[in-house]
């Protein structure tokens, strides 16, 4: 095995942009000896990890790399625009944008059990990214994202690593892994010195179902919009109030239920949205951020009156536990 599979237990941490460099040099060099003049696969979901090897990727060996980004019709608003802007107009990256939106929600709907719902998002994400894949010729090489938490994770038994992202037996490809050996914060760093975006660099974490967790119950295209709305409305105001950066993560939630309002002297009946920011270093354990009272109204007079569907806004002020982040 190669030492740069396994990171030296010696390795300085990457901190500064000359040790982003040295190592981006370093993988750069390694990548275009694996790869030879072969093709490489990737889906790019534009989190942060998977960003970072498309970046080094598209340095290392150009349009050899071919790019998958699947919208399941369960990310935020701007995102998969923000993919295509930054990789296929910015960095000249040979990618295939596949609008699996239908699909996704279509297998969704009326579904209610939460881990069914995942089980469905995950199954059918590998599905449509095999799909394009057998449609590609000369394939050698499947590039992940994984970070060496994911390896020191698998190792200890806490969570299978995701490796090869479970595609089928046709489809056994030889593994690219650039950010394999590094940590979250050091892929940040190399992610800054390849060019990124801070929104993309620095972004919160998301969960790989997506807003589809956010919209408790069997998702519909107006919750899952009015979710999506609220959210976009969160993070502007977030960013706004320089709480960018400060909160770890926050985001809204659109519960499945409907109460009594009242709108220009008119009754409406429609759901709530939840707002949830918190903040951790493990995640194991998280608190509650208290927002500044005339925040909370800002974004309660916003969210009622732009977001289609919405009549009232709540707090969860829960930590976990009891609560865990996310509601599904
Ligand atoms: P919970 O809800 O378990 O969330 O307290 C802890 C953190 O993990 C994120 N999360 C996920 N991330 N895939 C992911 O990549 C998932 O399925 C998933 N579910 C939860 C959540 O956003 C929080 O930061």
């Amino acid at each position: 095995m190669d030492n740069r599979n396994v990171r030296p237990e010696d390795m300085e941490r990457i901190t500064t942009p000359a040790l982003a460099k040295a190592f981006i040099e370093d993988q750069i060099e390694y990548i275009k000896e694996q790869v030879g003049d072969k093709k490489v696969l990737l889906a790019l979901s534009g989190g942060v990890d998977s960003s970072v090897v498309a970046a080094m990727l598209i340095k290392a060996i150009g349009d050899q790399l071919v790019c998958v980004h699947v919208n399941h019709g369960l990310l935020r608003k701007g995102e998969p625009e923000q993919v295509i802007k930054v990789f296929r107009e910015e960095l000249g990256a040979n990618l295939i944008y596949v609008d699996a939106v239908d699909r996704f929600l279509d297998k969704l709907a009326g579904v209610t059990d939460p881990e069914e719902k995942r089980h469905i998002i995950g199954s059918e994400f590998i599905e449509v990214f095999a799909e394009e894949a057998r449609k590609l010729d000369g394939i050698e090489f499947l590039a992940q994202g994984t970070i060496w938490p994911d390896i020191l994770e698998s190792e200890a038994g806490i969570k299978a690593h995701h490796n090869a992202g479970g595609l089928p037996e046709d489809l056994k490809f030889e593994l690219v892994e650039p950010v394999r050996i590094l940590f979250k914060d050091e892929v940040r760093i190399v992610g800054k010195e390849l060019g990124l975006p801070d929104n993309m660099v620095y972004r919160q974490p998301f969960p790989g179902p997506g807003l589809g967790v956010r919209c408790p119950g069997a998702i519909t295209r107006d919750r899952l919009e009015a979710v999506r709305e609220s959210d976009a409305i969160l993070r502007e105001e977030f960013a706004k109030n320089g709480l960018e950066g400060k909160v770890w993560q926050y985001f809204t939630v659109v519960p499945d239920f409907k109460s009594t309002g009242v709108t220009d002297g008119k009754r409406t009946f429609n759901w709530p949205c939840i707002i949830r920011a918190i903040n951790t270093t493990d995640v194991m354990e998280v608190t509650v951020e208290h927002l500044p009272a005339e925040l909370i109204d800002h974004l309660v007079s916003r969210i009622t009156t732009e977001v289609a569907g919405i009549n009232r806004v709540l707090i969860d002020y829960t930590p976990k536990p009891p609560a865990t982040v996310e509601y599904e």
